[in-house]
């Protein structure tokens, strides 16, 4: 796992989410309450930008037929049988670092 720090400019500072790119991938970061949450961008239903929708009752809410996932686990409603990438956030000396895997191929260069 390798730990990437967030601009502070892209973290949504009310409720709301925010599409940014980081490690190469595109990551809605999510705040919901008193919480930040950062997950995939693509719905696995039929590939909508989740970063349209909204959140519901600790979800996150696709803006195309509503499907909800998650925003602790990343896991569809019951019956959906699909889930969405939910990925790390960690706060350090008020800086944000979101956690993602690496590739096979960029563990095997690390330095
Ligand atoms: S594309 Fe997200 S619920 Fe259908």
């Amino acid at each position: 796992m390798k730990w990437i720090k967030v601009a502070d400019g892209e973290i949504p500072k009310t409720d709301g989410i925010r599409k940014i790119k980081i490690g190469g991938k595109h990551v809605c970061i999510i705040r919901h309450g008193d919480k930040l949450h950062a997950t995939s961008v693509r719905c696995p239903h039929a590939g909508a930008d989740l970063s349209g929708g909204w959140c519901e009752e600790e979800r996150l809410i696709c803006p195309y037929h509503r499907h909800a996932f998650s925003l602790e686990t990343g896991r569809g409603d019951p019956g959906q049988g699909d889930y969405i990438t939910v990925y790390p956030l960690e706060e350090r000396a008020g800086e944000w670092f979101i956690g993602m895997k690496e590739s096979w191929l960029g563990s095997l260069f690390k330095t």
